[in-house]
């Protein structure tokens, strides 16, 4: 089609980062690129990469200590485990999802790459085959005063770095920091659909209420943002309370309430020595419940009742 710029998507299979090349600006012959980014050379066989939207999916609540970064680190994990390449976020100055995942978080993360001062492959840690971590911490308390000194813009800015890097992966996952400020907002504008952790005790149904009335006052929730998966959290079955909330939500909220999360010594134990449930034995408690949860999210179809599996 004479006069129409017609450009394609090309992304580095190493750093990620994503070109828009002119069609009839690349020669005939040419089978292979340079990454300007991180220098790699990769081939290229001529054809149109599809435009890939992952799937953006924040883990909040503000709220502390319901398991959202659990839940994020441990969905994160099994999507790996399941086939997708995914990148977890964390925009939480506590920085605990590499620690979680047993590898050393460098310094800058998401910060430095917001800043610019960092590039994607300086900032990006592979934590597990297809998982890759854009690590949080301390300075990320700087940039959430940036974003507030800045409002909208600040927040298009995060939106912005992200989706820098987004293109080549299945799904985004972003834990959020228990505290409903700039940062948390901003990301609440990125991402499409929002996973909410309650841990199940009145206390935590009330922080839920509370969050929702937030959300709404933003003006955004239900149309770009929806609220897509409810995981009751450290759930057991001999506690009345327990039992009686987790009932509620499903009467309340129906299919987005997730099958829960038992409370899982053995799961918090091993978290702090950076293994994920997908590192414990299968029969594992925390293993089971969270591998339903990733087959939930991923539209996968649920295992059999153990006993029928194979
Ligand atoms: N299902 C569970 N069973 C037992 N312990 C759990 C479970 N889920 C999380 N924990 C433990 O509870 C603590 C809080 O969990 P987590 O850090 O995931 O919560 P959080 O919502 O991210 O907290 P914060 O708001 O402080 O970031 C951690 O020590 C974690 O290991
Ligand atoms: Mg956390």
């Amino acid at each position: 089609m004479a006069g129409v710029d017609v450009s394609i998507l090309i992304t580095c299979p190493r750093c990620g980062t994503r070109y828009s090349v002119a069609k009839n600006k690349i020669p005939p012959r040419v089978r292979s690129f340079r990454c300007k980014a991180c220098s790699t050379s990769f081939p290229w066989e001529g054809k149109e990469e599809p435009g890939r939207e992952p799937r953006r999916l924040a883990i909040s609540l503000s709220k502390a200590g319901v398991g959202k970064t659990t839940t994020a680190v441990n969905l994160a994990a099994g999507l790996a485990l399941a086939g997708f390449s995914v990148l977890l976020v964390d925009a939480d100055p506590a920085g605990r999802a590499a620690a979680s995942l047993g590898v050393a978080r460098p310094e800058g993360g998401l910060f430095g790459l917001v800043a610019g001062e960092l590039s994607p492959e300086q900032v990006l840690v592979e934590a597990r085959e297809r998982l890759w971590l854009l690590p949080g911490g301390h300075s990320l308390s700087g940039l959430r005063r940036i974003i507030a000194g800045q409002g909208r813009a600040g927040e298009a800015t995060l939106a912005q770095t992200l989706a820098g890097v987004e293109g080549r992966f299945d799904y985004v996952l972003v834990d959020t920091s228990p505290d409903w400020d700039a940062l948390t907002i901003g990301i609440l504008a990125y991402v499409r659909e929002l996973i909410i952790p309650v841990s199940l005790e009145v206390m935590s149904v009330q922080g839920f209420g509370e969050f929702l009335q937030l959300l709404e006052a933003r003006g955004r929730y239900g149309k770009e943002l929806r609220l897509k998966y409810i995981v009751p959290t450290f759930y057991d079955p001999r506690i009345r309370k327990s039992v009686d909330i987790y009932e509620k939500f499903r009467n309340v909220y129906g299919e987005l309430v997730c099958a829960p999360i038992a409370c899982d010594g053995e799961l918090a134990e091993n978290q702090g020595l950076g293994k994920t449930v997908f590192d414990l034995d299968r029969e594992s408690r925390g293993r089971q419940d969270y591998e339903a949860l990733v087959r939930k999210v991923a539209g996968l179809p649920p295992l059999p009742p153990s006993g029928e599996a194979g």
